[in-house]
């Protein structure tokens, strides 16, 4: 291989954005200069409106996108029967790449009248994309599609229509610091897969699958599925440190460590660690979160032996919160995705704002 070819694209720079900034060395994340620490005492819709604009709303604004966004957070009469039709194993992260273009030709209701026009149709996607995660999660586990009261808020539509019963404050609390802390994240693998197809002009739609189905990968978004499978497989804390070492032998992966751009630990690993703990305590789960913990001091010891770092990313701890949600691990991915939809969609409005057809090359090794 030429000495010139960048496989994995480290370090390489192919554009700009003012929505992230992932500064991996001292383990920092921002969206437009405001530290994910801060961001997380907010509301979900407000940290959605400051990604996209850059501006802060309103307390009466917030509620009123809030409102409108569950709202459309429905599936068509169409979409509804495709899903219906398909088999009830399903991977979600399936469904949802599989569901994306068709959300696009629904009729949704009048958004608010401050929202700019075109952020209209990329937060309809994203609410249907949302409804989509409830109406498979009730489909594909119950069968049947559950109604829910009036007036319920974008997350608590949400988190009710999967667990079937009105979520407690601290429960809301928990999906929205998970939501915000996985709304952005720079030229990640899914969002770069999304400017890829946006710059052939494809539809919104079209790049939001591209970015589903990028997300779907265990290196990607899927570690966070993987990562709870792992801790399940080796079943208590104190089987931990053999079951680490023996995969380290057999050079296999531990998903939810590592990660290309951190050196340091994930600030969002940071806040999700407490947070995992404080959920699972007392619950079915505990023994779960006690096996991760000690999956994470193994690697970074077995690490450490050889001159090495090596940190828990976002994945390996949001597993254990979405289960003490109420979330089964098959749909840990979707509901990434369910937040991660409103990046993609900033990303695909900054990306037109100066578009280029990106077409790297390839070296030619054949006959
Ligand atoms: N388990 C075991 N070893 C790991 C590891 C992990 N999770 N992550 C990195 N390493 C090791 C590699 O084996 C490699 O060792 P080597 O130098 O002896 O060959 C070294 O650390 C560098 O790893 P590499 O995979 O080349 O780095 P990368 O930048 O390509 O990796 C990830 C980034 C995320 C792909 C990688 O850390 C990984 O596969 N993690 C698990 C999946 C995951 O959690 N993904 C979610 C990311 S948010």
């Amino acid at each position: 291989m030429s000495s010139d070819i960048n496989a994995g694209l480290e370090g390489v720079i192919v554009g700009q954005t003012v929505l992230s900034n992932v500064e991996g060395e001292i383990g920092r994340l921002t969206y437009r200069g405001e530290p994910i620490e801060k961001l997380v005492e907010r509301d979900f819709a407000a940290v959605v409106a400051w990604l996209m604009t850059g501006e802060w709303l309103s307390s009466d604004a917030c509620n009123e996108l809030d409102q409108w966004l569950a709202g459309e957070a429905e599936l068509g009469a169409i979409e509804t029967r495709v899903l219906e039709q398909l088999a009830r194993d399903t991977h979600p992260m399936t469904v949802l790449q599989a569901l994306m273009p068709l959300h696009s030709d629904q009729p949704h209701q009048p958004a608010p009248a401050w929202l700019d026009e075109h952020w209209v149709s990329g937060l309809v996607l994203a609410a249907r994309l949302n409804a989509a995660v409830r109406v498979w999660h009730n489909l594909g586990t119950e069968g049947t599609v559950f109604a829910l009261p009036a007036g319920l808020g974008f997350l608590e539509k949400l988190l009710y229509g999967i667990n079937r019963s009105a979520p407690s404050p601290e429960a809301l609390q928990a999906l929205n610091t998970t939501q915000i802390l996985q709304l952005d994240h720079s030229y990640n693998a899914g969002t770069f897969a999304g400017r890829v197809v946006a710059s052939t002009q494809a539809r919104l739609a079209a790049s939001l699958a591209g970015s589903l189905g990028a997300l779907s990968g265990p290196l990607h978004g899927g570690a966070d599925e993987a990562a709870v499978m792992m801790a399940l497989e080796i079943g208590s804390a104190d089987k931990a440190d053999a079951w680490v070492r023996d995969a380290m032998d057999k050079k296999i992966k531990i998903m939810g460590m590592g990660h290309r751009e951190y050196k340091a630990l994930d600030p969002r690993a940071a806040i999700l660690k407490p947070m995992a703990r404080k959920f699972c305590a007392g619950t079915e789960w505990e023994g779960l979160m006690e096996t991760l913990v000690a999956v994470e001091d193994s690697c970074q010891a077995v690490f450490a032996d050889k001159g090495k770092e090596i940190y828990a990313n976002l994945e390996f701890y949001k597993g254990a919160v979405y289960l003490a949600l109420g979330i089964p691990e098959r749909y840990f991915t979707a509901l990434f995705a369910a937040s991660r939809v409103f990046g993609w969609v900033s990303h695909f409005q900054e990306f037109n704002q100066d578009p280029r057809l990106i077409r790297p090359r390839a070296e030619y090794v054949g006959p």
